[in-house]
């Protein structure tokens, strides 16, 4: 089969491989109909998370068709369904599973004793996504293998298209849970930094959740105009200083709940001067990620407000004002996405009409340009937002 490969930094290339088949009874066969490009995996196509080999697979935002299942599947998956494959490998067995942790389900994560080395505790296995989390085969491919499949999928109903469904998998539980993390107040303002496809999922998601006003932060007009019309307040940082217009919009008391939708590549620019100190650090590899935004968030929340850190960190980052955010009473939220913990609701708002979340698509591809499409998305060519891969 054809599938989108990773052979070393910024090294992506469409190649033939093995088709994968039933390893283990638990586990199904899937013909991809449309998968996408994540934020996610622009830090694995710049090596900030480096444990990904040569080799693999990349993708964990896929859906399609059952076409093999294995035995231990019991009767719950068969050959035909059509599912969204969230990016999350989950047991449904395990301790965190029942409690509905699901992005730190205890059994899935095959390369556990990496993870326990580096994390303390290892997390679930990750589709596509390095081998601390399992270095499991991801989706941008014809096919994927979905282990524990009894478990890991999401049904979805004929006659809704692709495009709608498709996000179920990654950014809209994604967005979604860094809105609820937030625990929204009618009388609350969210600021949200990062105008991505998950800004915008949770911009959507501050809204529907009844958020008093919503104000999205990037420097990307198109991704502002997008913000703007999912009903957020928005401000250009290359225009003005955020954390001015932050609480001019909220009488100098500062948002109640702020956002993070942006992790470890915060842009570097000389008008913002930790950024370059941060990136030289990361050049000597004294600091993994560069956390302007942190830093930003805890000085400008109105204090006993919430983080919500739906950013990928990798790994060790400075100089956060711990200061500020244990005498302001700061609550940090964060977490992989608990994935089929939200779907069951949001596939019905999807069915309701409340959402579709197909607003954020811009680029839609074949494989064989998947390749040529991280670098579009990457550097914003062409006023990429979100790219979908037909295989
Ligand atoms: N927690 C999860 O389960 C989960 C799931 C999916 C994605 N993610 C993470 O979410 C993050 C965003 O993903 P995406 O697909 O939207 O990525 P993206 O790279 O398309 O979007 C990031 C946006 O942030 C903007 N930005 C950069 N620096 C900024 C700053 N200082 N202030 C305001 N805006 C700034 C960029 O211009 C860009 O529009 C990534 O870190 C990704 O790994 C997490
Ligand atoms: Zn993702
Ligand atoms: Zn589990």
């Amino acid at each position: 089969m054809r599938a989108l490969v990773w052979h070393g930094k910024e090294d992506i290339r469409c190649d033939t491989v093995t088709d994968p088949g039933i390893e283990d009874d638990r586990d199904a066969i899937v013909k991809v109909t449309s998968c996408a490009i994540c934020g996610s995996d622009l830090h694995l196509f710049h090596n900030f998370i480096p444990a990904m080999l040569p080799g693999d697979i990349m993708g964990h935002e896929m859906m399609g068709e059952v076409v093999e299942v294995g035995r231990g599947v019991n009767g719950k998956l068969k050959k035909g369904d059509r599912v969204v494959v969230p990016f999350t490998i989950i047991c449904g067995q395990c301790e965190q599973c029942q409690r509905g942790n699901f992005s730190v389900c205890e059994t899935t994560n095959r390369k556990k004793h990496l993870a326990d080395k580096v994390f303390g505790h290892a997390t679930a296995g990750l589709f596509g996504y390095t081998h601390l989390t399992g270095g499991y085969p991801g989706g941008q491919a014809e096919y994927v293998r979905v282990p524990f499949a009894d478990a890991t999928h999401i049904k979805v109903p004929d006659g809704i298209p692709d495009e709608q469904l498709l996000f179920l998998g990654d950014i809209f539980p994604t967005g979604w849970q860094a809105a609820v993390q937030c625990d929204i107040q009618p009388t609350d303002t969210v600021a949200i930094w990062g105008c991505g496809p998950v800004g915008q999922m949770a911009i959507r998601s501050a809204i529907l959740l009844g958020a008093k006003q919503v104000v999205a932060i990037d420097h990307l007009p198109e991704r502002l105009s997008m913000a703007e019309a999912g009903g957020a307040v928005t401000i250009n940082f290359d225009e003005e200083s955020v954390v001015e217009r932050l609480n001019e919009l909220t009488n100098g008391k500062g948002p109640e709940k702020c956002i993070d939708a942006i992790g470890m590549e915060a842009h570097v620019t000389p008008s913002q001067p930790d950024t370059v100190v941060d990136r030289a650090k990361q050049m000597l590899m004294m600091e993994s990620d560069r956390p302007h935004v942190l830093r930003e968030m805890i000085y400008v929340c109105r204090p006993a407000g919430v983080i919500s850190i739906p950013g990928v960190y990798g790994g060790l980052v400075d100089k956060i004002p711990m200061g500020q955010l244990m005498n302001k009473g700061l609550t940090i939220r964060t977490g992989q996405t608990h994935v089929n913990r939200w779907t069951d609701d949001l596939l019905r708002r999807i069915e309701e009409g409340q959402i579709d979340p197909s607003f954020v698509i811009t680029h839609t591809v074949g494989l064989d340009d998947g390749p040529e499409m991280y670098k579009v998305f990457r550097d914003k060519q062409d006023s990429c937002i979100k790219v979908v891969l037909k295989p």
